[in-house]
């Protein structure tokens, strides 16, 4: 157990050891070197791999760790109990190790591309989006070009006062859920699996009619949660027309215009989606 734990500290350690980031290229999408460097270059982008895996872990240490942590580093701080010490004012002793957890999370978000706000991964890679929707959507000339236009000109205005709402309809299977996902994907590194994407598909979420003032709430709070997380959000409520007009009621204030006295120093947008 406790062997884990050092083993860890010391993966963190040697991390702390090895020469930037850059040394591989950038955001960790660089490709090993050619020519007689390759062999060498590719194990050592094997090892930077399971180490990025490491520090992964390790940027989910929680707090009853850190006890551990400190408890093994500084043993003379440290209640016999590992419990108790989680719980004690002891956590404190952790603050010269927070410190080391500072620097590291600094370095490994110079090529993580992680931020505070969580939502540094927004990409709008327009030309990504306009080839998907030729290439890969067929027959659907009309819907192309105005999908690229509306998002893309909802996203680089400079303080959009709304959000931005798109409704695809009367399209035979797959079409509309095609679309969201090559607007999820081109907008978000991550896709639909961003932190700043979220889908609803009405039967599941809102499933029993007497619930509505619940889903309501929940709706409404989900949005307001994403919206402080990321400055772009991107909703896609499929089964639209399933929705409840209570629903649609919560989702009203984000698509009427928001008085300028709501002034923040960095505009919100938001889109959202209505497959029906
Ligand atoms: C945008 O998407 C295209 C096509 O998928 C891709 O080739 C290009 O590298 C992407 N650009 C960025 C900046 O991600």
């Amino acid at each position: 157990m406790l062997g884990g734990t050092e083993r860890l500290l010391w993966l963190l350690l040697l991390s702390l050891l090895l020469p930037p980031p850059s040394a591989w290229g950038q955001g960790g999408q660089a490709r090993p070197r050619e020519g007689t460097e390759e062999a060498g270059s590719a194990r050592a982008w094997l090892a930077f791999q399971g180490l990025r895996e490491r520090l992964r872990a390790a940027g989910a240490l929680s707090r009853h760790y850190w006890a551990r942590f400190s408890c093994r580093v500084w043993p003379q701080d440290c209640g016999e109990d590992e419990e108790a010490s989680a719980r004690s004012p002891a956590w404190s002793l952790a603050l010269l190790g927070q410190q080391y957890l500072d620097i590291l999370s600094t370095w490994s978000c110079s090529f993580w591309d992680c931020c505070d706000r969580g939502d540094c991964r927004i990409i709008n890679n327009f030309t990504g989006l306009e080839a998907d929707l030729r290439v890969r959507l067929h027959g659907q000339h009309l819907a192309r070009e105005l999908v690229l236009t509306a998002v893309r000109g909802y996203l680089e205005m400079p303080r959009p006062d709304k959000a931005l709402a798109l409704s695809f309809h009367g399209w035979s299977g797959t079409g509309k859920n095609f679309v969201a996902r090559m607007l999820a994907e081109n907008l978000y590194q991550d896709g639909l699996r961003s932190n700043c994407v979220k889908m609803f598909i009405s039967t599941l979420d809102f499933p029993h009619l007497k619930n509505v003032d619940l889903y309501e709430e929940k709706l409404t709070d989900q949005i307001r949660k994403m919206q402080e997380h990321c400055r772009q959000t991107l909703f896609i409520l499929d089964e639209a027309e399933k929705l409840h007009p209570g629903l649609l009621e919560a989702l009203r204030p984000h698509l009427e215009r928001q008085a300028p006295s709501n002034q923040r120093a960095e505009s919100q947008r938001t889109i959202f989606l209505f497959l029906r």
